[in-house]
């Protein structure tokens, strides 16, 4: 028996290669694919399991971080407490640090230099001021004359007669510290000459007048010489209207008021921060009251 072996001519060549080839390709792009997919399904798998570690681990790391949050809240609170105490704390030393200055202040300081004692307030024959200063006689009218003033209120009257000075004013000391006997003596003079009922209205008693304190001074001019109504009418008496409660002064005898007559001449210290208000206010010394002006007192020689 003899095998046919069938004729391909080349067309039909062509044709079987390119189907084996086809099918060949098929199968190999089959198995790549399908290798490829179960890669892909590993690495799914694999990335699945390290997204659930890495989530694991964000959930703990933002548990540890709400804790140490937690844990710095509270410490900050302790912290800013015991803040607040040590301001409390500071505060408070230095109320009490004040309170003790201000104690001290007032026992070197003496009572009576705001009191308002003309007429009403008695100081005794042996009150004496602590400490008085002599004033420069290029000040007083009569250089021959010994006045002397209350130690810490001097420097304020030389500053004061001295920026008068500077301005062209001719300010002179007439009258400055009046002992007890010399007020007495002064007031019986004046007595005998002008009669008790005249004296009365322009001279204190012995006891009463502001002058025993060395706080109080009178003023004139060198063409005046002496204590005269008239003083208002000078350019001395303008320039202390409206400059000495700069300087802690201010006229205790305003015209009106309920003690004496109207005395330009005569000024008194108060200290700086009491002339300052009572110039705001437009405020007489003997119409405050005796607490109001006691709250100064601390501040007299400030
Ligand atoms: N001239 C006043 C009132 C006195 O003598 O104190
Ligand atoms: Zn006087």
């Amino acid at each position: 028996m003899k095998i046919k072996i069938p004729h391909f001519t080349t067309k039909d060549k062509i044709i079987i290669t390119g189907t084996i080839a086809f099918f060949i390709g098929i199968n190999y792009w089959a198995y790549y694919t399908t290798n490829l997919y179960t890669e892909l399904k590993d690495t799914r798998s694999e990335f699945a399991v390290s997204t659930s570690t890495l989530n694991t681990t964000i959930k703990e790391l933002e548990e540890k971080l709400a804790d140490s949050k937690k844990e710095n809240e509270n410490l900050s609170d302790v912290l800013s407490d015991e803040q607040k105490k040590t301001v409390e704390l500071e505060r408070e030393r230095r109320r009490n640090e004040k309170k003790i200055n201000t104690l001290t202040k007032l026992t070197t300081i003496d009572p009576e230099l705001l009191k308002k004692y003309s007429k009403v307030y008695f100081l005794s024959e042996n009150y004496v001021p602590a400490k008085l200063d002599t004033i420069g006689t290029n000040f007083l009218v009569d250089p021959t004359k010994d006045i002397q003033i209350l130690d810490g209120v001097s420097s304020y009257l030389i500053d004061m007669l001295e920026d008068a000075k500077r301005a062209g004013v001719d300010l002179k000391v007439l009258s400055g510290y009046r002992s007890f006997d010399y007020q007495k003596t002064l007031k019986s003079q004046y007595k005998v000459v002008y009669g008790a009922g005249t004296a009365n209205q322009f001279s204190a008693e012995q006891g009463y007048s502001e002058h025993q304190l060395g706080t109080a001074v009178d003023f004139t001019t060198t063409a005046l010489r002496s204590a005269e109504t008239t003083f208002d009418q000078t350019a001395a008496y303008a320039w202390l209207a409206k400059n000495a409660y700069k300087y802690g002064f201010i006229i205790s005898y305003p015209k009106g008021n309920l003690y004496y007559q109207y005395e330009p001449w005569h000024w008194r210290f108060v200290g700086v921060d009491l002339a300052e208000d009572m110039h705001d206010d437009g405020k007489q010394f003997y119409e405050l009251d005796q607490r109001d002006i006691d709250e100064y007192l601390v501040k007299f020689f400030d």
